[in-house]
Parts: C-alpha cells; sequence; structure tokens
C-alpha cells in the first residue's frame, strides 16, 4: 500500500562543531567524516533503505549527514573518509565516463557549494578518491579540506561531486547542510536561535520498492547507446531530514527554517495550505537587506530558501507545507498528491509570548551596479544534436568539459553575466567561488531565434550573431526575494539572464588571491546537469581562474 504522510517526526540530524573553545577563543578541530554503507529509515512502515551516509562512525551516519556547524573567522577543516563497499547499492552506466579507478571502489569527491575557499578544497569532479585513498583521481591533490569560513554568514551544503556518479552519489544519501554563523552581526537580528527554533530543513524526491530500497528508473532513454542512464530523476516520495513527510509539533511563535533543495532534478514551489506566510530573510548563502514576505516560494536543486514562519498567525491547528511545481518545471506534469505534499506542523493551541522579533534591516552587504562592472561576458547554453546519441548534449559556450579555462575573473571586480538559455528547459546555474546578483531576464525574440541559434552553435560569438537584436522580448522582474546575493539561480528557458558576478568576499576587506596558474580552478554548471551525471558528455563546463 501507499506510504501514510506525517506520521514520522521530523528529525535533527547530528550537529558536528568544527571548533571548540580554548580558554573563551574558539579553535578549530580536525573533523573526520566517513561515507558508510548503512541502512536508514525512511518512513516507520517502510524496511530499513540501503543507503550511503555521512557520518562521524558508521552507527552515528545519517540521511541527510550530519549538519556541520562553523563560525565566522575560525576555519573547518575536514577529512572526509571514504568507506564504502567496492559496488554501488544504485546502478551505474559505464557508457556515460564516470571517474573509473582501476582496482574498482566507489570513487567520491565532497563540495562544499556555496564556500569561498582555495580551489584544491573545491571537491573538483577530478579530485575523487575510492576507499582508504586507494586510489584518486587526476586533479586530486590532498586528504584534508580547508573551508576558511571568511565569508558572509548563511547556509551551504555540502554533497558529493564525483566525475559521471554525482547522480547515484546523491541519490544514494551523501548530502547534508553546513551552516555559518556569525554572532556579532547576527545577535543583533534577534531571529529565532537554538535547536528547537532554528531548523535546516533538507529537501528531495526518492522512490522505494516494497523492501525498502531506492527505485532507480535503470532503463535508458536510448538504451542501445546508454543502457541504463536516465537523465532525470523524480521520485514519488517527498524526504525532509531524512523521513518521508515528516511532522513537526510547534508552538505558537517564530520559527527560523533553512530550506536546502537536495532533489538531482525536481523543482519545488512552496506554499503554507492554511496561507501562512514566509519571511525570506536570506537566499543561498547570503543574508537579504530586508525581509521580504511571500506566500511562495521556488526553489530549483540546490537553492537555499532562509525563511521565518510565525506559526502564533496560523489559522488552523495544522499546516501543511506544500508544493505544487510541475516536474520537470516549467513545463512537466502537474504534481500529484505525494509529491504535492512536504510535511506537516501541527500547531499548539496555547499563545505565548515570543521572544524572537523581526527586524526591520537585515545585513547590508556592498551592492553590486552594471555601471562599474569592467566586463561583460556572454554564457551560452543551447543543445547540440547528435545523431548518434541521445538525449542530445547540453553545452556551456559550446565547451566541452576537458577545454581550457576561458573565464579568468580579477578578484575583488564586478563582471555582467548575459546567461543565454537557447534550450527547452529551465537551468539552475551554479557558480562556485563567485556570488552574484540577478538583474533581469530577458525573453528572446521568436521572430529570427532559429538564425540566432544556428549562428551561435557555428561561432559562439554572441555578439557576431547580434544578441542585442534579439534580446528585446518580455522582461522577468526578479522576485524581491531573489535579489540578494546568490550562488545558483534558474536560467529560464528562451531568456537571456543578465546577473552581476563577483569573485572575492562580499564583506570583508580580504580579498580572494592565490597563485592563478593552481590547479583546479572552479567550475561553474547547471545543478541539475551535474545530477544527471552529465558532466563530461552531456555539459561543458569551464574552468574558472582567478587571476
Ligand atoms: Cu552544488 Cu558544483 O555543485
Amino acid at each position: 500500500g501507499k506510504l501514510k504522510m506525517f506520521v514520522d517526526e521530523l528529525p535533527d540530524m547530528p550537529r558536528v562543531h568544527g571548533f571548540r573553545s580554548v580558554h573563551g577563543v574558539l579553535k578549530p578541530i580536525s573533523l573526520q567524516i566517513g561515507m558508510f554503507y548503512t541502512k536508514w529509515k525512511f518512513h516507520k512502515d517502510l524496511p530499513p533503505t540501503p543507503v550511503f551516509a555521512y557520518g562521524t562512525s558508521r552507527r552515528s551516519a545519517t540521511v541527510p549527514g550530519p549538519t556541520i556547524e562553523a563560525v565566522y573567522g575560525v576555519d573547518t577543516y575536514v577529512t572526509w573518509r571514504n568507506h564504502l563497499p567496492s559496488s554501488h547499492i544504485l546502478p551505474l552506466d559505464l557508457t556515460i565516463s564516470p571517474a573509473a579507478p582501476k582496482h574498482g571502489g566507489i570513487p567520491t569527491v565532497v563540495h562544499l557549494h556555496g564556500g569561498i575557499h582555495e580551489p584544491s578544497s573545491d571537491g573538483n569532479a577530478d579530485a575523487w578518491f575510492t576507499s582508504g585513498f586507494k586510489e584518486t583521481g587526476p586533479k586530486w591533490t590532498k586528504t584534508t579540506m580547508h573551508y576558511e569560513n571568511m565569508q558572509q554568514p548563511g547556509n551551504m551544503w555540502y554533497h558529493d561531486h564525483a566525475m559521471g556518479l554525482t547522480r547515484v552519489n546523491l541519490l544514494a544519501g551523501l548530502v547534508g547542510a553546513y551552516i555559518l554563523r556569525h554572532d556579532t552581526v547576527e545577535a543583533p537580528l534577534r531571529l529565532p536561535t537554538g535547536k528547537e527554533f532554528d531548523r535546516p530543513l533538507v529537501v528531495f524526491d526518492r522512490s522505494f520498492r516494497k523492501d525498502g530500497s531506492i527505485y532507480m528508473n535503470a532503463t535508458g532513454n536510448n538504451p542501445s547507446i546508454h543502457p541504463q542512464w536516465q537523465p532525470e530523476y523524480f521520485g514519488d516520495a517527498i524526504i525532509v531530514n531524512g523521513k518521508a513527510w515528516p511532522r513537526l509539533s510547534v508552538r505558537r511563535r517564530r520559527y527560523r527554517l533553512r530550506i536546502i533543495n537536495a532533489s538531482n532534478a525536481r523543482f519545488f514551489r512552496f506554499f503554507f495550505s492554511n496561507g501562512l506566510d514566509f519571511v525570506v530573510v536570506g537566499s543561498d548563502s547570503a543574508y537579504l537587506s530586508k525581509p521580504v514576505t511571500t506566500k511562495s516560494v521556488l526553489l530549483s536543486p540546490s537553492e537555499i530558501v532562509d525563511v521565518v514562519v510565525d506559526f502564533s498567525e496560523s489559522p488552523s491547528r495544522t499546516a501543511v507545507l506544500a508544493n505544487d511545481a510541475p516536474y520537470p518545471y516549467p513545463g512537466g506534469d502537474p504534481v500529484n498528491e505525494e509529491s504535492g505534499k512536504v510535511m506537516k506542523f501541527i500547531v499548539n493551541d496555547e499563545y505565548e509570548d515570543d521572544t524572537w522579533t523581526m527586524p526591520e534591516k537585515l545585513i547590508n552587504y556592498p551592492s553590486a551596479d552594471v555601471s562599474n562592472a569592467v566586463l561583460t561576458r556572454y554564457i551560452s547554453m543551447y543543445e547540440y544534436v547528435s545523431d548518434t546519441d541521445e538525449p542530445t548534449h547540453l553545452y556551456v559556450n559550446g565547451l566541452p568539459y576537458d577545454a581550457p579555462v576561458t573565464e579568468t575573473p580579477i578578484s575583488g571586480t564586478t563582471e555582467v553575466w548575459e546567461v543565454i538559455n537557447l534550450t527547452e528547459d529551465n537551468h539552475p546555474l551554479h557558480i562556485h567561488l563567485g556570488l552574484f546578483k540577478v538583474v533581469e531576464q530577458t525573453a528572446l525574440l521568436a521572430a529570427g531565434l532559429e538564425e540566432f541559434k544556428g549562428c551561435m552553435t557555428r561561432c559562439n560569438d554572441a555578439v557576431k550573431c547580434q544578441i542585442s537584436k534579439y534580446a528585446r522580448g518580455k522582461k522577468t522582474a526578479v522576485t524581491a526575494h531573489e535579489r540578494g546575493w546568490k550562488n545558483v539561480f534558474k536560467m529560464m528557458p528562451g531568456h537571456v539572464t543578465r546577473i552581476l558576478v563577483r569573485f572575492s568576499y562580499i564583506h570583508s576587506n580580504a580579498s580572494y588571491t592565490f597563485d592563478p596558474t593552481q590547479e583546479p580552478g572552479y567550475v561553474y554548471h547547471c545543478h541539475v546537469s551535474m545530477s544527471f551525471d552529465v558532466l563530461k558528455l552531456v555539459v561543458g563546463i569551464t574552468k574558472l581562474v582567478l587571476n
């Protein structure tokens, strides 16, 4: 039968602190976090599911992994250890060229998504390693990752990033939250704090078989070429903090929810069944300058929204967090009974005094302006149709992953990126290291568009192909709560999205410098394609090196 909704309590994942206090001074501790093969209960009526899970030990490993707590100015050091068995729990398709160790084992590498840190700690897809570091990928340099925590406080997440295996490693359970706090600037905001009132919600979709195992459609779209590879994954159960449609009893007061979309391909458009508001305080890894109240929030895979929900305003005893984003987004099927529900809040009857207040202002970071941008880059996404392969290849700038570095921005400067999406799909573009502001989205005129596409596939020069002639359609304004600094944004199909990108800390005087020849550099990519495992085959990722 079907799994009953709202029967499991929402878990809070174990918290792992990357620091300790020595005579009142916070000092880093070196964390050891393993990846383990274990079993996890996603629902009380579902047999335990074989998973790959992060944890400080096999017994304490969870899906999602522990929430890493970090503090501004105190470095986090993590030695990620692969303790995985020799074979995967999910079907692999070797025709998509995954990282291929000669002596077997499962390649993994961890990326801290949203982190501003050295390239050798960035989880490059080719910096993979197998169990016991027995074998390492061509870009691997060291065992302990160093995260500086010199950036603005906010939310990040860590996830696997291995070449050609991201799809299956994420589905197997290798995801977790990372919170960076900066007390001096955050305490005066008086937002809800403490384990009870300040909660990460890691949301993803999964399908299960009767025996509890994860179900993944393993018949390829084009089985004669890729026997198992299915680019997108959509599950019918919605999982929050490792439980299918959980519930949480709340008091009539404010709660802070840090919502991370850790799905491979599913977009969520969250809303409350009883009309409660979200007060958005942050997007991705940074605070907004002031709170924005909204009834719904659209999150693409890997986007993060940080909201305060005031349950004292709840008109009913229960509030279901629901979802109405079609899948795939935007042109796919409408949600069904299952994927349209996320979790339930059961609101206590008693009114109580709230100790938290909603500030009028949050944190004002330096703004970016088109007028002081040092240059404009055109980033194009288009499908390249080959007659021997399927589905079509998506290329960024017409280049494959192995192409040489094309972007060498200068630390501390602002650049305009015009992202031209010539595909039919919405692509959440994620830029490693950089932070950006979305300015506007402009539709490309239909008249002559085929000509423009044809020109782009031939020479990939937007200026030569006269982008200005076509980028004249309807403009879509950026939603108020998405106007802050972000590291992922939804590139609408058939549109040019103008973003202002900066490659340095946005709030401190420290600028980000290192040897520009230092390998392995950084990448930017569509996060859905990343989770398709199509790095090598279908999506071209351009490396980025700071000058
Ligand atoms: Cu969240 Cu390069 O990925």
